[in-house]
């Protein structure tokens, strides 16, 4: 692949506060060099910048890591606008609307479960997110968890085995037994597929015990856990994901003091889902509360057809500094380098020597636009390890060999 200069960068966001002002690192009048490896190879002012093999113009605009998905749930068929119109007119989110899904899910090929799933990451891509985390938990049989992963995997490394989503019609008067078969054949099954394992800790899902059964069982065969946590009512998930390594304790509608202080006190990143909040009306999960305490928070948009069927990140953004009390730096930074560590992952969602060449380009001049101007597509263009996406009309300038 050829080396290629991102010249004339109005503000440029590496999150590695040496290179500029915190916590985004923020370079003005910045130019910066995809190696031929899709990395980045060079960051710095554009009047600084060494030459490449193309030349491409960003006329001053807003360049910043792409956004880091760390929880979708995009392996599925079927829709439920209409369970959403009633909600707004009043009915009550509840976790068994899960069961729709289960039963389109089950119903559908591989073919069609893979067309909506490609559907859906070009959207998300379009958007500015060049690093997505995709579970299972819509099949909830040996097969149909085994296929989702298979196909996830096809898309991302960073698949989630979420057998363990609700327990499903067949096992409603026996659910240890489902809880056996989540942590046997069917782990069996899916953990050659998968590089993490969930569960949704919560009341009418799974308790602590059978949730901590679950991750145990899945950290035995080289799973990492992180776990649906607290989205309902308060719980005993955010504890337990602290208590178990986690990654990340996903949603946090409903913290204690406590679970706020355990959350501090480790590493286990607190992943925020306001869309969730949104498409539920659900109160707000309180981001300020857990960064004012130094936890390390993430926004990701939880994609999935019943609880919130969001694809974008900017959306998300908007969300977490109208409504969650974050300010715009705080929830780009959750954005990008939030769900990165999210995934345990230093490659990603940043923008330094080594790390990959996945950036997105606002058509802004800030990264405040993304919550300043709500709903509008900014992102003109995408990169992803080097390669350049152009996602709208107005993309970049190019000049290398040709004249100009
Ligand atoms: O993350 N919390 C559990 N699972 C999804 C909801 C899935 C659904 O409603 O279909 C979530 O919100
Ligand atoms: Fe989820």
């Amino acid at each position: 692949m050829p080396t290629t200069l991102l010249d004339r960068i109005g503000l440029l966001v590496t999150n590695e506060p040496s290179y500029g002002s915190p916590p985004l690192g923020e370079i003005r009048d910045a130019a910066l060099v995809a190696g031929d490896d899709g990395r980045i190879a060079w960051v710095g002012r554009s009047a600084d910048a060494p030459a490449a093999d193309t030349r491409m113009d960003a006329g001053g605009r807003c360049v910043l890591p792409g956004f880091v998905d760390s929880h979708t749930h995009l392996v599925f068929a079927g829709d439920r606008a209409e369970e959403f119109a009633a909600r707004m007119a009043g009915q009550p989110y509840e976790a068994g609307g899960i069961r729709t899904t289960v039963a389109a899910t089950r119903a559908a090929t591989v073919d069609q479960l893979s067309s909506t799933l490609a559907r859906l990451l070009a959207e998300m891509r379009r958007q500015g997110t060049t690093t997505v985390e995709i579970k299972s938990g819509y099949g909830l049989t040996v097969r149909d968890e085994q296929r989702a992963l298979a196909l996830a995997e096809r898309f991302t490394p960073e698949t989630t085995y979420l057998g363990a989503h609700l327990v499903p019609d067949e096992f409603a008067d026996r659910p240890e037994a489902y809880v056996d078969l989540v942590t046997s054949d069917m782990l069996d099954a899916c953990a050659p597929h998968a590089a993490w394992i969930d569960v949704f800790c919560e009341r009418g899902a799974f308790d602590a015990d059978a949730s901590r059964a679950v991750l145990e069982a899945g950290m035995a065969r080289g799973l990492r856990p992180r776990v649906h946590a607290n989205q309902l009512g308060p719980g005993p998930g955010v504890r337990l994901a602290v208590e178990m390594g986690a990654a990340s304790a996903d949603h946090c509608t409903y913290l204690t003091g406590e679970d706020v202080d355990a959350l501090a006190g480790s590493d286990t990143v607190a992943t925020l889902l306001p869309g969730v909040e949104f498409s539920t009306r659900h109160p707000y999960p309180d981001a300020r509360r857990l960064l004012d305490a130094g936890a390390a928070v993430a926004l990701a948009t939880d994609c999935n057809p019943g609880s919130c069927f969001t694809s974008s990140m900017p959306f998300c953004i908007a969300l977490a500094v109208r409504e969650m009390g974050m300010t715009p730096a705080e929830a780009v930074w959750s954005a990008t380098v939030g769900g990165a560590r999210a995934l345990r992952r230093d490659d990603v969602g940043r923008l330094a020597p080594g790390a990959g060449a996945d950036l997105a380009v606002l058509d802004a001049p800030s990264y405040v636009h993304l919550a300043y101007r709500p709903g509008v597509p900014l992102v003109t263009d995408v990169w992803l390890r080097g390669r350049h996406f152009g996602a709208a009309p107005r993309d970049l300038t190019e000049s290398g060999d040709q004249p100009g």
